[in-house]
Order: structure tokens, then sequence, then C-alpha cells
């Protein structure tokens, strides 16, 4: 593939961009600078840099995002910052087929919920996991307003009816760790699902952090605003 085109699809810019980028000298591969747009590399596992920033080649992009609190999880935010001003350039405009550029977040989280948030550029891993019949664990770390009781925990496992909804929702696993702090795992992800479960039982959610889908964990390493790649390891966590 030639350089150009891969800067191209990396979303360092257009064509023409990519292509200047490289004969202004602008662009090392594997450590050695490359003026040659047409320069031909095998992409897999390439490593180059762009006016001295390191990127590694990844035909597809999976990301892990810390959501930080006071963030919206949308590209036209209305009241707080848009995540995606978290991510650089270049994940923000890798080409797509549709009018949108770049990585989409995989459903999203409330401007004052934090942790886990999956963004991608794979339609077909954003379509599968939206799904209802794909079933993925998300684990939700819940601090109460109210102390919790066995009662809540019990209802909150045997289903709770939403306003939106006749057909009771429940969670795949509930747990009171301790007074004030829920770990639950839903199945489902409806709008303000964990809040609305919470208040269905008499409580209310004071603060809410992700922190696993599947078998994939936050981990402590990675702070707020914060992303990573995630590789088929990773992947392999979340879809089984
Ligand atoms: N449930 C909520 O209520 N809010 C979130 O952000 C995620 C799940």
């Amino acid at each position: 593939m030639q350089i150009q085109d891969i800067l191209y699809s990396q979303g360092f810019g257009t064509r023409r961009v990519c292509a200047g980028l490289v004969q202004q000298g602008f662009v090392t591969v594997n450590g050695v600078p490359c003026s040659e747009s047409a320069a031909d590399f095998d992409p897999e596992g390439l490593q180059f840099t762009v006016q001295g920033k390191p990127w590694s080649y990844h035909e597809k992009a999976y990301i892990l995002l810390h959501k930080p609190a006071g963030t919206e999880c949308s590209q036209k935010p209305s009241t707080y910052p848009s995540i995606y001003t978290l991510l650089p350039a270049p994940l923000r405009q890798r080409p797509q087929k549709g009018p949108v550029q770049g990585v989409q977040a995989v459903g999203r989280l409330d401007q004052d919920t934090t942790g886990l948030l999956l963004l991608t550029d794979d339609g077909k891993f954003i379509h599968r996991m939206s799904s209802p019949r794909h079933h993925v664990p998300k684990v939700y770390e819940v601090t109460t307003k109210h102390p919790l009781d066995d009662t809540q925990v019990q209802k909150l496992l045997s289903g709770v009816v939403l306003d939106d909804d006749p057909k009771p929702v429940k969670a795949a696993a509930c747990e009171a760790v301790d007074a004030h702090h829920l770990r639950l795992t839903l199945t489902e992800g409806k709008y303000h699902q964990v809040k609305r479960m919470l208040a269905a039982v008499g409580n209310r959610v004071e603060g809410l952090h992700r922190s696993r889908i599947g078998g994939l964990e936050l981990s402590d390493d990675l702070a707020p605003g914060q992303w990573r790649w995630l590789g088929p390891e990773d992947l392999a966590l979340i879809c089984g």
C-alpha cells in the first residue's frame, strides 16, 4: 500500500494533504525518513511518524476511552465538551463511507457517568454490540443516595417496570458492596437505565461508573480522559 494511502486511511487528511506531508519530509516509516509519496509498504504493524508524532497502522480502530465526568458522548454537545475532543485528530478524521468521519462511540454514557467507553470505525461491530440479541454484560459501580437494603437488591434482580415499557427490566447481577455502593450488571442499554432502575426501587444514583464490558475491565492505569487501542485479545474479551 502506498504511504500516502496509508496516511489517508489512518485519518491524516485528504489524499492531497497526505501526499504533501510525505513529499515535504514530514513522515518517517519504521524510523527511516520517507519523502516518496508512492513508496509501497506492508501496512500491517507499520510504525510511522507524522511531524514527529508516532502512529501505528490499524486497519480498523477499536478504542477504549476512560470517560471523565462532565463530557457528552455527542459530536454536537449541548452543554459539556464532547468526548471526541479527548481523541487525537487522526482518530476523529479516519475516512468513513457515510457522512460522519472517524470513530464513533458504541452506545452512550450520560454526561455525569464515568468509565469504560468503546469507540470504533467498524460499523458492523457497533451494530453487533447494539443489537438486543447480543447480550454483552455491562458492569456499573453505583453510588446511591440512600442506604441499600436486600429488598432493593431483590427487586432489581427480579425486575422493575420503567415508565416507557410495561415489560420489566432485570439486572443480570446485583450486589451491595457496601451501604451506598451497588455493583449492577445489565445486558441491555435503555436510556438512563441505571438511574431509572434505582429510582424504581426508591433510591437515587449519586455517582455512576462503568467498570467492565463483557470480560474487559477498565484498568487503574488509564486515568480519566485517557484512551488506548484495543487489540484482538481485548476484543475477544468483549465478544467472546
Ligand atoms: N445508565 C444510566 O442511567 N446512565 C448511564 O450513563 C449509563 C447507564
